[in-house]
């Protein structure tokens, strides 16, 4: 397909967006020692951000973490390598994430206006609410408990959304538990209206509640079928009461592993898991625990992740986007049918899977739905919802 037929299929507004995670952390997007053609480095990150544009995905995604984990042994900074990202691409929108605790929203709705501004309205933010105990010990954070370190995030999320859309003769004015603001006028405020897109990162029933009361976006971790459903379904029933049922999107991660027949795909499947790095993912569990595991009810990320699952340390296996690259595009629309707005991708290689994907899997999900697929739920459970039943590795 040329990239002005692909450029024409990917106008639609109804159609399904694709994001990818950026390396920006050394150790790529598994925790195994299977060799990786990917890398951390702001100029390998610039040549995936180039071709994720040109074919077509909408946004990047850039991870924070301030000390190594799982393998992670160097981490670049977030937002200055959102910047660097968007100061190198055109069209693409890279989400930064932001840790409520280093971060205050005073500072994060600052550099992200001026950001905006830089990059013509091309930044958004993933509000990240912690589960790396050992991080906040090292940088001298205090660490709130479950409840706490999200309720502090709800509060983040208010003030940045405050703070970007206050009337400019009043300012924006807060007096909550953790934040405090007194007639602020930011200036200049984002370019985008009625400000940069708010995405959260998070599971449990706090972080449903953040994403159903306050966020723009809800990020899921990966998932089957039946867990993609139960947490949409009631994040939209949280949202309804509070009249944003419109108004809240849905993000799945997936880790995508295409080949030319779904054996050889699931052979690479088996191959990362099979050289995990067991000492790193051990650590791994273990920190975890401090994730939706610590919550009254148990719910949330990674709580019941085995230990093949945390090889790759969103859950990106269980959603299952393992095979050709029709299976893929048909898993995909499933995934538009539940209500996922936004499929967000990670690869083994990015040095080739970023423009394979965009060239061999993207125009089958465009034309899946120019077909009309993608809306029907129960048809697109009947065509590739069995795959979700059945565990693969
Ligand atoms: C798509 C996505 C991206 C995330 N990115 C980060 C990140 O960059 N840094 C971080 O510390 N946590 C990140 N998280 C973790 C969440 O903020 C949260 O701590 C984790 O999902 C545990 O959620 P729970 O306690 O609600 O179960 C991310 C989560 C998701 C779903």
């Amino acid at each position: 397909m040329s990239l002005e037929a692909a450029a024409q299929l990917n106008s639609d507004p109804e159609r399904l967006l694709f994001a990818y995670w950026v390396p920006n952390v050394s150790g790529g997007l598994v925790v195994s020692k299977i060799p990786q053609r990917t890398d951390w480095t702001l100029k390998s990150n610039l040549q995936y951000a180039r071709t994720a544009e040109k074919y077509g995905f909408e946004y990047a995604l850039t991870q924070i973490r301030f000390t190594s984990s799982y393998g992670a042994s160097n981490q670049h900074e977030s937002v200055s390598f959102s910047q660097a990202i968007l100061s190198g691409t055109e069209k693409l929108k890279v989400i930064a994430a932001i840790l409520p605790g280093p971060w205050n929203p005073a500072v994060a709705a600052k550099q992200l206006a001026s950001i905006d501004n830089y990059s013509d309205g091309r930044i958004a933010v993933n509000i990240v609410s912690g589960w790396f105990k050992g991080e906040f010990t090292a940088i001298g954070e205090w660490w709130l408990d479950h409840a706490e370190r999200y309720r502090r995030s709800n509060e983040f999320m208010r003030c940045l959304r405050g703070i970007w859309t206050a009337p400019e003769d009043e300012g924006f004015t807060f007096a909550g538990d953790f934040y405090r603001f007194r007639n602020y006028k930011l200036s200049p405020k984002p370019v985008q209206k009625p400000h940069p897109p708010i995405f959260q990162g998070g599971n449990s029933e706090d972080a449903r509640v953040n994403g159903a009361e306050v966020a723009d976006w809800y990020f899921m971790n990966g998932n089957d079928l039946e867990g993609f459903r139960a947490q949409i379904q009631d994040v939209k029933a949280r949202a309804a009461k509070v009249g944003r049922e419109k108004h809240v999107k849905f993000a799945v991660n997936g880790f995508v592993i295409v080949r030319d027949t779904e054996e050889e795909a699931v052979r690479v499947l088996q191959e990362i898991q099979g050289k995990a790095d067991v000492e790193a993912i051990n650590a791994f569990a273990n920190e975890v625990k401090n994730a939706g595991q610590s919550t009254k009810d148990k719910q949330g990320m990674w709580a019941t992740s085995t230990f093949n699952d945390l090889v790759q340390y969103n859950d990106g296996f269980k959603t299952k986007l393992i095979g050709t690259k029709e299976q893929v595009a048909e898993r995909i629309v499933l995934l538009k049918a539940l209500g996922v707005d936004l499929v967000l991708t990670a690869f083994l290689h990015y040095e080739e899977e970023v423009e394979q994907f965009g060239r061999d899997v993207l125009p089958l999900v465009r034309q899946l739905e120019a077909q009309g697929r993608g809306k029907d739920v129960e048809y697109e459970i009947q065509q590739t919802g069995d795959v979700y039943r059945k565990r693969t590795a």
